[in-house]
């Protein structure tokens, strides 16, 4: 039987909760034997069942998925309640994979842990077809594939837009959404001003600022859009330069004239709060914003549009928005590999990501999803969230920075929000981030 190391007990009494009273101490329940009197008789029979550590709300959709592909690749599979906040689902993860449980067969995972877990999951690349591959956005594989090692499948698509007020354009005589970082603070600068006469609470452009993940993604979109690398290069070496201290200076500067001071403390829903409320010309956010600005409530129903993110101003400027969401991956120590990769592809397959589309409005992962009409009337905002997955979309460095990403965006994301703050300039923390990370980059 395979090696276990010993699980810590806090990570032990976590999963143990998780599972409820079905899990054994340490054991995987295996095929077994007692020994009756002068009899050996088995008494437990293989767990023919794959457990999912899935989805931490799980929906209808979810169920109908996981009896259409236990069906396909012949065995139950069983969805394990998980936490909702990611740093939990993480320090879970981190836990049980480490010591090589066989109790978990399957685990979601954010797009930015591929690195993290990659020592833990199987790769996938031999159960897909190259036709199979390349369903999905090409970003996905890129962001999930570790050294040769395919480690997980994209569940959902997730990227960056631009959120617009179409009345408000309108209203000051723009003939569109801004397509430069210039002509957003231009555009900003204007609506706010005009807007305040009525509006004291009103702000040119809302997005995502606090000490977190988000700030990342927010600061990596700036400097992708502008030119710059994303901390690293593509291989893998430390790569901010002047050019990035610009970049958040230049940022810092939004702070108190187009966008509110409380920016810096502002998250996804923050930002949707404000521009929901009428309070904003434009935000940045996830796909999921849209819907709920359409709410029947929603102050600004059929008052917004939204667009791929502005691009830089000069001859390098482009227009790039960081993709995000959930990735399904096989855990190495599974005692079903075969079926448990074939269930991360059913999962994730064309059929699945259509009808989590047609349920709550899940954005698919794969292009041509995009182009079904069923799809477009459940997610108005399809041909946008298409165009910035095929053409616009970065990846954070989660496969390149050697497992040590999380670390790597926590002392981004810190010293870039004291640059919003104030306490420090551009270049000071392209200084400061070198020195904290150059133990994991070259
Ligand atoms: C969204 C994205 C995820 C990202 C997070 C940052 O949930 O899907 O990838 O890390 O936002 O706030």
């Amino acid at each position: 039987m395979r090696k276990r190391r010993r699980w810590t007990a806090a990570g032990f009494l976590l999963l143990a909760l998780l599972l409820g009273a079905g899990l054994s101490a340490g054991c995987g329940g295996d095929g077994g034997a007692a020994v009756a009197g002068e009899e050996t008789v088995a008494v437990t029979p293989p767990r023919p069942i794959l457990r999912w550590m899935g989805p931490a709300f799980v929906r209808p959709v979810d169920r109908e998925l996981v009896a259409r592909c236990g069906t396909e690749v012949g065995m139950a599979i069983e969805l394990l309640p998980a936490p909702a906040n990611p740093v939990d689902r993480l320090g879970l993860y981190l836990q049980f994979l480490p010591a090589e449980s066989d109790d978990i067969d399957l685990i979601d995972f954010d797009v930015v842990w591929s690195g993290t877990l990659a020592r833990h999951l199987l790769d996938l690349n031999p159960h897909l077809t190259a036709e199979q591959r390349g369903e999905y956005f090409a970003i996905y594989l890129e962001n999930n594939s570790v050294g040769e090692s395919l480690v997980g499948l994209p569940l959902m698509g997730d990227v960056g837009l631009l959120y617009y007020r179409t009345d408000l354009l309108e209203k000051y005589g723009f003939d569109g959404p801004p397509v430069t970082w210039r002509e957003l603070e231009e555009m900003a600068a204007t609506i706010q001003a005009g807007e305040r006469e009525e509006n004291a609470e009103f702000w040119g452009y809302v997005w995502q600022g606090n000490v977190y993940e988000g700030l990342t993604v927010n600061a990596l979109e700036w400097q992708a859009s502008m030119g710059g690398e994303l901390i690293v290069d593509a291989e893998g070496k430390l790569a901010l330069d002047d050019g990035a201290a610009g970049v958040l200076d230049r940022a810092a500067a939004w702070v108190g004239e187009i966008s509110p001071p409380g920016v810096t403390a502002f998250q996804e829903e923050d930002a949707r709060w404000m521009f929901q409320n009428g309070n904003a010309a434009f935000m940045r956010n996830w796909p999921y914003a849209y819907g709920l600005g359409q709410a029947e409530d929603s102050p600004v129903r059929d008052l917004f549009g939204v667009t791929r993110l502005p691009k830089g101003d000069g001859p390098d400027g482009r227009h790039a928005s960081v993709v995000g969401g959930q990735q399904i991956g096989v855990s190495r120590y599974s005692r079903y590999p075969d079926a448990a990769a074939d269930a991360a592809r059913c999962l994730t397959d064309a059929t699945a990501q259509r009808r989590r589309a047609l349920a709550d409005g899940t954005p698919p992962a794969m292009a041509a999803l995009y182009e079904d009409a069923d799809v477009q009337a459940r997610i108005p905002a399809a041909a946008q969230i298409a165009e910035s997955l095929a053409e616009h979309a970065v990846a954070r460095p989660a496969a390149t920075t050697g497992g040590h990403y999380t670390e790597i965006s926590l002392v981004y994301f810190i010293e870039v929000n004291r640059v919003l703050t104030g306490e420090q300039d551009g270049a000071g923390a392209v200084a400061r981030i070198g020195e904290q990370i150059g133990q994991w980059v070259e």
